[in-house]
């Protein structure tokens, strides 16, 4: 059991406990239970009768729950430093580049992809990711794909399955389907929460995806989408035809599929992911026309050595702010309560009595810094199911 008092701007994501959709208290304490769960949240004058020990002052800074990215593809091997450097000069992004990666990680050993999923949560962790959303997808065989998922399972328990990311060199498209929906269903679903598609040009089209989501949730799989990433087409409404978590990217969003996301509020989310745009020198999707149409909407990083190398919601939540229209408590909301709403989660992503004690305290007075300060390293501490894992207090 521990508690922290001095917390001078506390974001719950409560809003039965404290101001706006943020739930924000000031001059506030938390209480967290030997189970690592919030078990008592309030102003710091009324702790005493619910904490009897010594608590730990944080000086007036700010506590934010901890940041859930609930898209990313960590199982790799080798990087696209180059790729990058000629996209710079002017090189259109493609979902070509898939296959370099898919060279180099099924080249490299069970040790290396672990190592390297370990080395980029860890690197989340430090920004203040307390809960990672982990693909395979550089595998693209059975073999591979499912030690990708190995791989996945040892950083989170929100894996996902994403076979159908392309199809590899020198194979049939419909034969892959078949495989992805056969025998590499089969040997990844067991360590498999969620089962994605990209369907995109260059990758599935709308009948192909559609067939993969139904396989993988009738063997139990949770469904999310890669869509509408480099241009318009029907994946965001197939998406919400299958009701299925969330639908990422939505960079080229037609009126009809934003109406199609607003009457799904309540059960599937838009992604955006930023830093994808970017990397990638793409237009940002209008997140403020998304708010105001009623849309869902959670912010992740899409970490993966192609479209989108970095794994800072810090710089997620700055980007949605100063160039996607978002306002600071809405980005704030959607790298953490929206993301775990992108997960189907309720007990992390928020401070509330009874969820996970997941949370940052930041080097600064609130969570505006996170945009006002871009870039800036802000992160004084990480406590994760009530452990301090990053920095110390
Ligand atoms: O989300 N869109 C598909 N997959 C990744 C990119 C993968 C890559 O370029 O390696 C994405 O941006
Ligand atoms: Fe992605």
């Amino acid at each position: 059991m521990f508690a922290l008092t001095g917390i001078g701007h506390l974001v719950t994501n409560d809003e039965t406990v404290g101001q706006g959709k943020l739930g924000v208290l000031h001059d506030a304490a938390l209480v967290a239970d030997d189970a690592g769960n919030v078990s008592w949240v309030g102003k710091q004058s009324e702790l005493a009768s619910h904490f009897d020990g010594k608590p730990t002052d944080v000086g007036g800074r700010a506590v934010i729950p901890g940041f859930v990215d609930s898209h990313t593809h960590l199982v790799f091997a080798g990087d696209r430093a180059l790729e990058f450097e000629s996209r710079m000069q002017g090189k259109p992004y493609a979902a070509g580049g898939i296959k370099t990666t898919m060279a180099a990680t099924r080249a490299a050993s069970d040790d290396v992809l672990a190592a390297n999923v370990a080395r980029l949560a860890s690197e989340a962790l430090a920004s203040g990711t307390t809960t990672l959303e982990v693909k395979s997808g550089y595998g693209l065989s059975v073999r591979d794909e499912a030690r990708s998922l190995v791989a996945a399972k040892t950083a989170t328990a929100e894996t996902t399955f994403l076979g159908a990311h392309v199809v590899p060199p020198d194979t049939n498209a419909d034969d892959y389907v078949a495989l992805v929906q056969g025998e590499m269903l089969d040997a990844c679903k067991g360590n498999a929460k969620w089962i994605d598609v990209f369907c995109d040009r260059g990758a599935f089209d709308v009948d192909q995806a559609r067939a993969i989501l139904q396989t993988g949730a009738a063997a139990g799989l949770g469904t999310r989408i890669h869509a509408n990433q480099l241009q318009q087409g029907g994946g965001v409404q197939l998406g919400v035809e299958l009701a299925v978590a969330s639908c990422d990217h939505c960079t080229h969003l037609s009126q009809q599929d934003i109406d199609a996301l607003s009457g799904a509020r309540a059960t599937t989310v838009a992604t955006l992911l930023p830093t994808a745009e970017l990397c990638t020198r793409s237009p940002f999707p209008d997140a403020r026309k998304l708010i105001d149409a009623g849309v869902t909407v959670a912010l992740a990083s899409d970490c993966n050595p192609g479209s989108s190398y970095t794994s800072s919601m810090p710089l997620v939540i700055a980007l949605a702010v100063i160039n996607m229209g978002m306002t600071c408590d809405e980005a704030l909301w959607s790298a953490t309560a929206g993301g775990a709403q992108a997960l189907r989660r309720s007990d992390v992503g928020n401070l509330r009595v009874g969820s996970r004690a997941d949370l940052v305290v930041l080097d600064a007075q609130s969570h505006i810094h996170l945009a006002y300060r871009p870039g800036v390293q802000q992160v004084r501490a990480v406590i994760r199911g009530g452990k301090t894992v990053v920095g110390s207090l």
